[in-house]
């Protein structure tokens, strides 16, 4: 039976739709919402300044303290910070104040939103964190990580860097819809279009029953292991809550909005995707 996926994304830089949320936030009953967010860098370097032991979790992506034990996770049991880098993070009037710890799920957090432990977040006994913004400072940001990103219903940082887009850096979705795309079967007389899977290396939707399984920004050809197979309808005028314009690249093998120029394609030397020989896709819009 076909069943409807939210949270499908696309994004400003190259045009294509991409899964736009992988971890779990306690506040939305569903994935990190980054709309409107900065993007924050973080340093990991041994001799940067300021207070250690604050950790990625890779369970709900979450940058927490762990120097007095490790927190409750939303995901399930406790943060799993193992795999994490030991980051820094400096109090002082550079960057954007104040970021705040969170005395009972340890994350470090913007305004008191819900908690992963439970309620709000409580920030009694914490410093006032200052934290590079979009570059800011350079010197901040010239020994950091950036791609880290403010969710706005659990008020937490959040590493949003596992995405990986053919004009360089995390994509950005500031702006997208929110796309819904149905897995499985399609119904019986659909015309919709089966075939098109998500890659586990770039998270973009590309249609896999091409002789090339397409270039990967992340590198390689898409891989398509475990993805479930996505059915997309791909004659005829849009139906109601539908937008059509969405085209096959037959250079990258992705789904890009062919309404909007031409985006980048990882696998053209001139920059933008095709859409010579394509259907005319529709994709369903729900609220965000
Ligand atoms: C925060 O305040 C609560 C209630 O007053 C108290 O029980 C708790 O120990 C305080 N936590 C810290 C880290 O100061
Ligand atoms: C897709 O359909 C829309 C109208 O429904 C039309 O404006 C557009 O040109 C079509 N695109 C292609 C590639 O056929």
């Amino acid at each position: 039976m076909a069943t409807g996926q939210p949270s499908w994304k696309w994004c400003s830089k190259c045009a294509c739709l991409f899964f736009g949320g992988n971890a779990v936030c306690a506040a939305a009953g569903g994935v990190h919402d980054h709309l409107g967010s900065g993007t924050y860098t973080v340093s990991y370097k041994s001799d940067a300044p300021g207070q250690n032991q604050w950790k990625w979790c890779k369970k709900c992506q979450v940058l927490s303290f762990t120097g007095d034990g490790v927190g409750p996770c939303h995901a399930g049991g406790q943060h799993d910070v193992s795999g994490s880098g030991d980051y820094h993070l400096v109090q002082d009037s550079e960057g954007q104040t104040p970021w705040n710890w969170c005395n009972k799920c340890q994350g470090l957090a913007w305004q008191p939103g819900v908690c992963q432990a439970g309620g709000a977040h409580a920030f009694n006994g914490s410093g006032r964190y200052s934290i590079c913004i979009n570059g800011n400072p350079r010197a901040q940001a010239n020994i950091g990580q950036d791609q880290w990103r403010w969710c706005k219903a659990c008020q937490l940082l959040c590493y949003d860097g596992i995405n990986s887009c053919a004009a360089g850096g995390a994509h950005i979705s500031a702006g997208s819809g929110n796309y819904e795309l149905t897995m499985g079967a399609p119904a019986s007389g659909s015309t919709a279009q089966p075939g098109w899977k998500w890659c586990t290396k770039c998270y973009g939707l590309a249609y896999s029953k091409s002789a090339s399984d397409g270039v990967c920004p992340r590198g390689g050809t898409h891989n398509h292991d475990g993805s479930a197979d996505y059915a997309l309808p791909s004659s005829g005028a849009p139906a109601d809550g539908e937008q059509d314009k969405w085209a096959w690249c037959n250079q990258c093998q992705q789904l890009w909005y062919s309404g909007n120029g031409a985006g980048r394609c990882c696998q053209s030397p001139t920059g933008g995707h095709s859409k010579d020989g394509s259907g005319n896709y529709s994709l369903k819009m729900i609220p965000n």
